[in-house]
């Protein structure tokens, strides 16, 4: 089935926030933000602005009505600046005008005052001066330190990763409108639209029953508008309070870029210990994360790192820690991965370095100390492990041996062009790890003429969820999907929902879905019974009919729900689903987060310019644990996607902040996306039907994150190939590699130490 968007997608129909037609007297906003990192606050001049022409109103702190506080985890983040600022593009105040270009006109007449206060842009410094969002947490398992002892070999080394932006096609951005008795209905481009109700009640004063939240679809969201699209409602919905007009703020990609947080980056420390069979018997690190500001989603973010570390191999002595520190950058926040990519970054360095020393491939390494199911985790959780089917499949149906040969044939015959290649088993946890979050509500509607309507907590973003939703209710009625319809996520229709993050919105969602569909199916399984004159167990609805024994009756959907309503029974039902059998004790650190793990394999080959440092991603070629996949369109888009992004991050996006904590790359003219030509000539990926997973909807296992994790690949297999041109090199372990960085390394002879290369421009 394709994705239900697809139509209105390529005609250019699909409604975002921005094709919302204006109500008349609309508002636009705009904001003024921080041009300084770090200040104090000392006068906030708006005078100029507010007789600029068109200005209806300009508001700062002084005007917030409620708690001047958007912070979802931890109560740090004013909305607006009040006596001191924290981050370059900390919004200041909120300018509203008849036109966006008034707004953004008298935004630039606003004068400040601000005392600058030492900034810190680096997370190893905000640790030393003890700048830390939480206290920092260890996940441990055995004994590292003693296990060092017995190991053949230790080698201890540091990696970094940079953040990266979203770049969603769609920027930032929110539509409040007054509605009668106070009330105030927010379109908003959000994840969360229950995160918005909460930020916008704190934030106005209005209690959450007198906010209506509606999404109907976001042109992207990739983590960055879990939490951060409720700083743009709570600021409409605030103008709308207190102006009693509708106001819209659209960012423009600049503002985006500017003003909200990314990926994080992590500088890492690790060290490991291999025995004389290269098993890894012992692993440490200790790794800074760099939070930016505020808390935003940091700890939990912090949290993920630490589960995903050991990637895909069973280490039985462990001591992983982290640091949350706080710098003057805007809040960093979630990114597909959640920072699982960034410590699975780590142990592939770690087992690069060691494969560098011992002068052997990485994969021998990792092959050697792939996940077995039954083997525990350092949280706990004892897997059942798709590590080793990945992998042999991989192995098997594109030949790694030959892979292998080509490259070395090739390496053999060029001097001035050398391929490189690298593979990335990945294992990525399935579930919110804050239990609490892993429930989900769907509500579900038959109306009397057969069509049905659905309705659920979760945001289509581009990842098909609404058209999954679509299917899991299709399917339980076993009627034509043309019957149903998915509508717009809404607080009124569904009431304290989780953000559509963790990869887990199609299991939560539609477990609920599910749910819903399957109490009214056995209402209607007993209207059909009773009129039949058989037993409830005999009935089936089959392709729009029932069956009685299998056999087929003349009684259709239509008379069928027709006929339930008449007698009074309800078709509809409000369904509710909460994960099984998972829970985490955070006191130890120990316990079964997540409700099962998916797993796969890639190999990446590239090709590199030994002249000019440019490269080329040859071919990635996968193996990936699906489950059983209930959209293998939809589920193979993800895995392209999530790739291609992995690939950005890992080679070519490059964020700089200044020392001032001012960003640099703050346009799509320095700051480099993948585009057609850097996506890999060659994308193979198999499905791999796999049993193990009961707890995703219809066993079609969670797909939107995972594959992003690939793209760490593409890193090692740039590094693999430096180092056939130029055996002496040992490049750091500082993603991304951009061009400019594979051009110093492949004449690193020069540099003698591991630190970066690159300094930021
Ligand atoms: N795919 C598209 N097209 N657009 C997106 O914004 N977000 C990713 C992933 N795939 C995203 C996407 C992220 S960060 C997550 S957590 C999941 O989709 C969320 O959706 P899911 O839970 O339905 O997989
Ligand atoms: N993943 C994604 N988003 C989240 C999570 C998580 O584990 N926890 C809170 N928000
Ligand atoms: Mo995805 S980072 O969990 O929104």
């Amino acid at each position: 089935m394709k994705n239900i968007d697809s139509y209105t997608h390529t005609r250019g129909e699909s409604i975002y926030l921005d094709d919302i037609p204006l109500i008349r007297g609309t508002l636009f906003a705009a904001c003024f933000d921080s041009p300084i990192a770090h200040g104090k606050l000392l006068s906030i001049d708006t005078s100029e602005a507010e007789t600029s022409e068109g200005v209806v109103k300009v508001l700062t702190h002084k005007d917030i009505t409620g708690a001047n506080q958007i912070g979802g985890i931890i109560p740090d983040e004013p909305l607006l600046a009040d006596h001191q600022v924290h981050f370059c593009g900390m919004p200041i105040a909120l300018v509203l005008a008849d036109t966006d270009e008034a707004a953004r006109k008298a935004v630039k007449k606003i004068k400040v005052q601000i005392d600058p206060l030492p900034v810190i842009t680096d997370p190893r410094e905000a640790a030393a001066q003890n700048e830390l969002i939480i206290p920092p947490r260890t996940f441990k398992i055995g004994d590292s330190a003693g296990a060092f002892a017995k190991c053949d070999h230790v080698f201890e080394g540091k990696c970094d990763t940079n953040g990266q932006e979203h770049l969603y096609i769609e920027t930032q951005g929110a539509y409040a409108l007054p509605q009668e008795n106070g009330v105030i209905k927010i379109y908003s481009s959000t994840q969360g639209p229950t995160a918005v109700q909460r930020a916008v009640s704190k934030v106005t004063g209005l209690p959450m029953h007198m906010l209506e939240i509606d999404v109907t679809r976001l042109g992207g969201g990739f983590g960055g508008k879990e939490d951060q699209a409720n700083t743009w409602a709570a600021l409409c919905a605030l103008a709308t309070h207190i102006t009693r007009r509708p106001v819209k703020y659209s960012l423009s990609r600049m503002e985006d870029m500017r003003m909200t947080g990314k990926r994080h980056p992590y500088s890492s420390d690790f060290k490991i210990g291999l025995n004389k069979d290269l098993k890894i018997i012992a692993f440490e690190t200790t790794t800074y994360q760099n939070a930016g500001a505020a808390a935003d989603l940091s700890p939990a973010v912090m949290e993920r790192t630490l589960f995903h570390c050991t990637n895909t191999y069973f280490i039985p002595n462990v001591t992983a820690t982290a640091y949350s520190c706080r710098t003057h950058l805007p809040p960093n926040t979630a990114f597909r991965g959640f920072g699982g990519p960034q410590g699975m970054f780590i142990i592939e360095s770690a087992i690069a370095k060691a494969a560098d020393e011992l002068g052997i491939d990485a994969w021998t390494i990792q092959h050697k100390n792939l996940l077995h199911s039954g083997d525990e985790l350092p949280y706990g959780q004892k897997v059942e492990s798709e590590a080793h089917e990945c992998w042999n499949r991989a192995d098997e149906l594109y030949n790694l041996k030959s892979i292998q040969d080509k490259v070395q044939d090739f390496n053999a015959a060029n001097t001035l062009y050398k391929k490189g290649l690298a593979i990335m088993p990945i294992c990525f946890g399935i579930s919110f790890t804050n239990t609490l979050m892993n429930q989900a509500r769907a509500l579900v509607h038959v109306y009397t003429d057969g069509s049905v309507v659905v309705s659920t907590g979760a945001v289509e973003m581009g990842q098909g969820i609404n058209t999954k939703m679509l299917q899991v209710a299709a399917h339980v009625f076993s009627i034509d999907p043309s019957r149903v319809k998915v509508n717009s996520t809404n607080t009124y229709r569904i009431a304290n929902t989780s953000p559509s993050a963790a990869s887990a919105t199609a299991d939560l969602n539609g477990k609920a879905t599910l749910n819903a569909c399957a109490a009214i199916l056995v209402r209607l399984k007993e209207v059909a019974a009773a009129e039949l004159n058989v037993a409830e167990g005999d009935i089936t609805l089959q392709d729009e009919f029932v069956y009685v024994n299998g056999v087929k009756t003349d009684w259709n959907w239509n008379k069928l729900v027709l006929t339930a309503h008449n007698k009074r029974v309800s078709i509809s039902e409000h369904g509710h689903y909460a994960t099984p059998e998972i829970h985490f004790d955070k006191t130890k650190e120990k316990g079964h987060p997540f409700a099962y793990h998916v797993y796969g394999t890639s190999i990446t080959e590239v090709t590199v310019d030994c002249i000019r440092g440019t490269y080329e991603i040859d071919a990635v070629k996968l193996v990936h644990d699906f489950g059983h996949s209930m959209n293998a369109l939809i589920d193979r888009g993800q895995i392209e996607g999530g790739l291609v992004q992995g690939i950005g991050w890992m080679t070519m996006e490059e964020i700089v902040y200044d020392k001032e904590g001012k960003l640099r790359s703050n346009a799509l003219s320095t700051y480099k996306v993948p585009d057609i030509y850097a996506a890999p000539k060659e994308i193979d990926i198999d499905f791999l039907k796999t049993e193990k997973s009961s707890l995703a909807i219809f066993r079609s296992k969670a797909v939107g994150e995972p594959p992003l994790m690939y793209g760490i690949g593409a890193f090692f297999a740039l590094r693999n190939a430096i180092k056939h041109f130029n055996a002496d090199v040992k490049p750091a372990f500082d993603a991304p590699m951009t061009p400019e960085k594979v051009l110093m390394n492949l004449y690193g002879q020069l540099i003698k130490t591991e630190t970066p290369v690159m300094t930021a421009v």
